[in-house]
């Protein structure tokens, strides 16, 4: 269910409905095999001290927190188009003492957010927006990058079998509707990475949960 009456600034909250944002980390850690695939992500970003990393998309901010952790002289910044999940956010990093600089927009505002990127990560947003987004997000995370830069990103893509596309069916696509999910679930992003970065998408690796494959690219500019 989006939330707003106006097109342009609509958005999907993280966990379908804006009255379960609150639930979203719980949801994630116990449906999603979180700790596999955030331990994946976050081995494939390998964060440096130094470097400007961007959580494009990165709602409750566990992710961006688990990069700072591991880069804790790195600039993160975390992109989200949803108050109360930047709010849930800042505040888990207040907790743990942690300084990321949270910022409000869309995937298609990254260039907004400062400089050129060493680089860019996003994880389980781009099956949650419409194909127009998904195509303008990419492109504006690419053109963001510096020029040696890299682009992360963990999902829901294509659902290559039978059981795994049940599962998304009965999971996330009745959470999050079909519209903007089901193209992700054809494989619409993979076909979207190859014409930006061609031959310099990486191999996937694919973790297998209830709740559908989340596949995780890695992408040269
Ligand atoms: C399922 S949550 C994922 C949150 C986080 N990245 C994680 O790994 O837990 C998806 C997030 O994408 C955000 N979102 C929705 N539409 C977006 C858009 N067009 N651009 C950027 N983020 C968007 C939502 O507000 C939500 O916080």
């Amino acid at each position: 269910m989006k939330v707003s009456k106006n097109r342009d600034v609509a958005f999907t909250p993280a966990l379908g409905r804006a009255e379960l944002t609150g639930l979203y980390d719980l949801a994630v850690k116990f449906l999603t095999r979180e700790h596999i695939w955030r331990a994946a992500l976050l081995a494939q970003l390998a964060p440096h001290d130094g470097e400007s990393i961007i959580d494009v998309g990165c709602g409750t901010g566990t992710f961006a927190i688990l990069v700072k952790k591991a880069a804790p002289k790195a600039r993160i910044v975390g992109l989200d188009p949803d108050p109360k999940a930047l709010a849930l956010a800042a505040t888990k990093a207040a907790a743990d003492g942690i300084d990321i600089e949270w910022r409000h927009g869309f995937a298609r505002d990254t260039a907004d957010a400062g400089a050129a990127f060493d680089k860019i990560v996003t994880s389980l947003m781009f099956h949650q927006v419409p194909l127009s987004e998904k195509r303008a997000g990419l492109e504006a995370m690419f053109g963001a990058l510096r020029p040696d830069g890299e682009l992360h990103v963990a999902d829901y893509a294509h659902q290559s079998d039978q059981t795994m596309r049940r599962l998304f069916r009965l999971t996330v696509q009745c959470l999050d509707g079909l519209e903007d999910t089901q193209p992700n679930a054809d494989g619409v992003l993979e076909d979207l990475m190859s014409e930006l970065a061609e031959n310099r998408v990486s191999p996937r690796t694919v973790v297998r949960t209830i709740t559908g494959a989340i596949s995780l690219f890695r992408i040269e500019k």
